[in-house]
């Protein structure tokens, strides 16, 4: 029986490039995005290859996440990877000068939506004993740049291998 990954971000860079990576190696796929003739056209690329299953999702509603995982196929429901990748980087002002609702379009995707995919993945995970969560993170978390004030704070990601739950 094939693996399955759950991909936030999967209509462009990093996560496009996950989705290519994981189906060249035989897993099946679940791409998430906003845009979805993007997801289509992905969907279409890798379908001949593995089973592929996409969702129109944003991943600052939490509601929605929950709705999209709840309603997936059941041959999709046992997902093995989950890779937090949906994210961006806005703005290179002075903290001061700051326009907030870049700020908050970060803090809500970068930190809420990896928050509300992680909760909604995680139970089956534990409850199967089995899985794995990736989260992309950001040199920008370690080594900040100028204007880098929130983007920095929203992709330090830190983990201990030895304790997983
Ligand atoms: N590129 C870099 O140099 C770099 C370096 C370090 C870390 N990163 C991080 O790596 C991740 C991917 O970066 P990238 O360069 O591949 O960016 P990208 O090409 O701009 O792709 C970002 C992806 O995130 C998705 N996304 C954005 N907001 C979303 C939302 N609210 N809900 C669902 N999906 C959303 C976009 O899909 P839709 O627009 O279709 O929703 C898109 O697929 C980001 O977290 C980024 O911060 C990037």
């Amino acid at each position: 029986m094939s693996q399955i990954a759950f991909i936030t971000g999967a209509t462009s860079g990093f996560g496009a490039a996950c989705a290519r990576l994981f189906a060249a190696n035989g897993w099946w796929l679940i791409l998430c995005g906003r845009r979805l003739e993007r997801l289509e056209a992905l969907r279409v690329e890798l379908a001949g290859a593995v089973s592929v299953h996409a969702v129109t999702l944003d991943v600052r509603d939490g509601s929605a996440v929950n709705a999209a995982l709840a309603a997936l196929p059941s041959a999709f429901a046992e997902i093995d990877v989950l890779v937090n990748n949906a994210g961006l980087a806005l703005g290179l002002e002075p903290a001061q000068q700051c326009d907030m609702e870049d700020w908050q379009r970060m803090i809500d995707t970068n930190i809420k939506g990896l928050l509300y995919c992680t909760r909604a993945i995680l139970p089956g995970m534990v409850a199967r004993d089995r899985g794995h969560i990736v989260n992309i993170g950001s040199v920008a978390g370690s080594y900040p740049y100028p204007g880098g004030n929130v983007y920095g704070l929203s992709l330090i990601h830190i983990s201990d291998p030895t304790r997983p739950h």
